[in-house]
């Protein structure tokens, strides 16, 4: 992909801590074609802490979400860098939101790649599912955390979101805020 196609896909570039270049923009058609591989590159842990199972592979059903939030409004984002020596695009990340099945509540998730999970990736790309989510016109935006996942609850609270228990299983934490329309994230 060059700089034209990245300005067409409304690619926005933000920096990490240690001063290297990452691009945010909606997933795409062709993205797909690569998410087994994508999802086949993830460690057994970060799928655990992802899907809060066991999850050997892609299933239809994570597939299915995927689309259908790719064509909700663009409802799915992707983190790519062009660290390589041939400047080829490769993907770092991504995030979702799907409606929650309450009115105007979303519900996130977001995968990095071990090799670059705790650069400060998860929190670029947290403020972004957050900014596309109010774009959307959500009020509300929530996700599932394990208690044992101490990456995505930092990450939730730099994004100054709540913490709730889940009173049916405590292993479960519930992170959420509300989105203002006007109020920067
Ligand atoms: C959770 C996840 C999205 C976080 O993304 P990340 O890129 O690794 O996190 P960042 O580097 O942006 O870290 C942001 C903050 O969290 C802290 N943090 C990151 N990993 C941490 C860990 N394992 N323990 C404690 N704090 C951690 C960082 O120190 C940083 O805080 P700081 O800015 O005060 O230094 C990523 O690790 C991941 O994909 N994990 C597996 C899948 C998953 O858990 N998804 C979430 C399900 S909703």
């Amino acid at each position: 992909m060059n700089l034209y196609q990245r300005i067409r896909d409304h690619s926005r570039a933000e920096h990490l801590p240690d001063g290297t270049t990452v691009y945010l923009r909606p997933l795409r058609d062709s993205d797909l074609e690569h998410a087994n591989e994508f999802f086949a590159a993830l460690s057994e842990r970060t799928r655990y802490l992802r899907f809060m199972a066991p999850m050997p592979q892609l299933t239809k059903e994570t597939l299915g979400d995927l689309i259908r939030a790719m064509y909700e409004s663009r409802s799915a984002v992707v983190v790519a860098t062009f660290e390589h020596a041939d400047r080829r695009e490769e993907l770092i990340g991504g995030g979702r939101i799907v409606p929650a099945g309450r009115r105007g509540t979303c519900e996130f998730a977001l995968t990095i790649v071990d090799r670059w999970q705790g650069r400060g990736v998860g929190g670029v790309l947290m403020r972004e599912v957050i900014r596309r989510a109010r774009l959307l016109g959500y009020r509300r935006i929530e996700g599932y955390v394990l208690n044992v996942n101490a990456g995505m609850l930092a990450v939730a609270q730099h994004a100054r979101m709540n913490l709730r228990v889940d009173p049916d299983d405590p292993g479960v934490i519930t992170v959420y805020r509300a989105l203002y329309p006007f109020v920067r994230g």
